[in-house]
């Protein structure tokens, strides 16, 4: 969470960073801040709120050669003007912003700081104060920086500006996202590529534990014990146009419209002409050899994870276990000889993912990451990696991701005993059936203002893995319309949770599977019987009348990745008529990188 912005080098500081620090606010919206180093002094303006409330406050003549910036999603301290960053030290020389969390702060408070007075409740205030004092011991920044870096513990991505150096910004890096831009004439520093893509697609990447040196002409990487580093910049794939919302009003809508064109981008990344898969042999070789699959993510990945076991176990044989990665590294399951573990993550910094995966490389198990970022944290702590090809994702819910992460796992589930599926085909046909429900968008609208208008509980039920999309239909729904919502097993309401349904309560009834559509039928005439108002989303070829939504049969297995599609749309109208904020939904982020 929180992103943050640097530059350095060439008047237009003031807009790269508030620029900058827009396209980040995926990452925290709370509050923020910038600094601007004049030449003589560093001037700081906060507020709480969005970069737009910021930027009302910053003076348009403001600009400087050096800045810094910062867009929060709170951890210690209420969202506030004083919480925000950058924070400053007693006398103003060091200015700061940081991304993370420092585990040890009140005992830093304790030990080093006794004497300060601190004006916020950061964790961030804690490394400022306690830099300046090695400064001041040592006389020297990197020393400084060296001594700093054995006393913190956590995760902080620092972006720090020094009054007595206007020519140098300072960045460090431990367990929180970091990439050095390189420019001409200037450099840049960001959590995130997309921040500084219009200046440069050219980065360096930095390790936890380093820490660099950024001049208007040069940067110097330097380990954790103060050593060189020599490190080559590598060059983003991405296109600054993949930020623009095009003619959609939010980024969300937008990302829902893609899902045929990435299932597309995958099918031709993932397999041949000739329908060969083209996923390396060495993780097939050691997906074949597993014994045993653990799938670790967390949220929308988590859903998709489950519909993956179902990929495995089908179409691999392979036994596989879906864990929640926050639960799973502090109450690990027996774990047999043998396992192999797969990460799903669309940003690949989620911190409890993350944590999951050094538990049990620490334990000597090799794990592949599926994500949507290249070069990403579990990416780069991974043996394996398999791309999504989704596209920045920017909206907070997660639409394409889900779908594209779903893609993955039925091409790779399917490559590790080439289970005699004609997935080209039948993942053209997912394609065009999710076109066909991209143009049914007048109808969600309807049906949100029937449904979700008004009051505050909803369900989505669904049986086999209607029930893993009915879970990531709920996730949506309450995430950005904020009504609460379960996803349930329909065979399980009558256990209890059926004391729930009143006069009115919606639920909808997902069905995909023959096998099953008689009794969620039956589950949904029951609610119907206590006063529920029930709709239904189901494929054409089990359709009676009556039904709410029909959608284009896919192949049995890949239901899910158009079953969700429209779930999707009603979470989005819902939001609408609501009047939320679609793709920065309250209390959210986009990359959740605090366990
Ligand atoms: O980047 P990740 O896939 O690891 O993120 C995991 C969850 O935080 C994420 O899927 C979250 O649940 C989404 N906002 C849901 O739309």
């Amino acid at each position: 969470m929180c992103g943050i912005v640097g530059m350095i080098g060439q008047l237009g500081t003031k807009d790269m960073v508030l620029k900058g620090l827009e396209t980040l606010e995926y990452r925290g919206y709370d509050s923020a801040g910038i600094a601007l180093h004049t030449g003589e002094e560093v001037v700081v303006y906060r507020e709480k709120g969005r970069i737009a409330d910021l930027k009302q406050h910053v003076p348009t003549q403001a600009d400087a050669t050096l800045g810094i910036g910062h867009t929060r999603w709170a951890t210690h301290g209420r969202p506030s003007k004083r919480n925000s960053h950058p924070h400053q030290d007693s006398t103003g020389r060091l200015t700061i912003v940081h991304n993370g969390v420092i585990e040890n702060e009140k005992q830093i408070r304790h030990e080093y700081l006794s004497d300060i007075t601190f004006v916020s409740d950061t964790d961030t205030e804690v490394i400022v104060h306690l830099l300046s004092k090695l400064l001041a011991k040592s006389g020297n920044m990197s020393a400084a920086l060296i001594e700093l870096q054995t006393i913190l513990h956590g995760s902080y991505a620092l972006a720090i500006i020094d009054r007595e150096q206007p020519e140098v910004l300072y960045a460090v890096k431990n367990k929180s996202p970091l990439l050095i831009g390189k420019g001409e004439g200037a450099n840049y520093l960001g959590s995130d590529a997309l921040a500084m893509i219009e200046q440069t697609k050219h980065f360096y990447e930095l390790n936890d534990g380093e820490f660099a040196l950024l001049t208007k002409q040069s940067v110097q990487i330097f380990s954790k014990t103060g050593s060189l580093v020599d490190r080559e910049t590598y060059e983003a794939q991405i296109d600054a146009n993949d930020l623009a919302k095009g003619p959609f009003k939010h980024y969300m809508m937008k990302e829902m419209h893609e899902q045929p064109a990435v299932i597309r981008r995958i099918t031709k990344a993932y397999l041949t002409d000739e329908n060969e898969t083209r996923i390396e042999d060495a993780i097939l070789t050691a997906l074949r050899q597993a014994k045993r699959l653990f799938i670790l993510a967390a949220g929308t990945s988590y859903h998709a994870g489950l519909v993956g076991k179902q990929y495995f176990e089908t179409m691999a044989q392979i036994p596989t276990e879906v864990h929640i990665a926050s639960e799973f590294v502090y109450n690990m399951p027996f774990i047999p000889e043998g396992s192999f573990f797969i990460f799903i993550s669309q940003s690949g910094e989620t911190a409890d993912s993350r944590a999951a995966l050094v538990a049990i490389r620490e334990r000597g198990f090799e794990a592949l990451t599926i994500t949507n970022v290249p070069g990403s944290t579990l990416s780069r702590e991974a043996n394996y990696t398999l791309l999504l090809h989704a596209g920045p994702e920017i909206a907070v819910a997660s639409t394409k991701a889900y779908t594209a992460q779903l893609t993955v796992l039925a091409l790779t589930a399917a490559a590790i005993k080439q289970y005699a599926i004609d997935l080209k085909l039948e993942l053209a046909r997912v394609a065009t059936a999710m076109e066909h429900i991209c143009e049914m968008s007048e109808q969600f609208e309807m049906l949100a203002q029937n449904y979700f208008a008004h009051g505050q509980h909803a369900f989505y039920i669904g049986r086999h893995v209607d029930y893993f999309v009915a879970l990531e239909a709920a996730l949506k729904l309450k995430e950005i319309s904020y009504i609460h919502t379960e996803g349930f097993a329909a065979g399980e309401l009558k256990h209890g949770t059926i004391a729930l349904i009143e006069e009115g309560t919606p639920v909808i009834g997902l069905i995909s599977q023959q096998a099953i559509a008689n009794h969620t039928r039956s589950n949904l005439q029951e609610v119907s019987a206590r006063g529920a108002h029930t709709a239904t989303v189901v494929f054409e070829s089990l359709a009676q009348s009556g039904d709410t939504i029909i959608i284009d049969d896919v192949h049995t297995l890949l239901a899910p990745l158009v079953m969700v599609v429209p779930v999707q749309f009603l979470a989005y109208y819902a939001a609408y008529i609501r009047d939320c904020d679609i793709d920065k939904p309250r209390n959210l982020a986009k990359s959740v990188t605090v366990e």
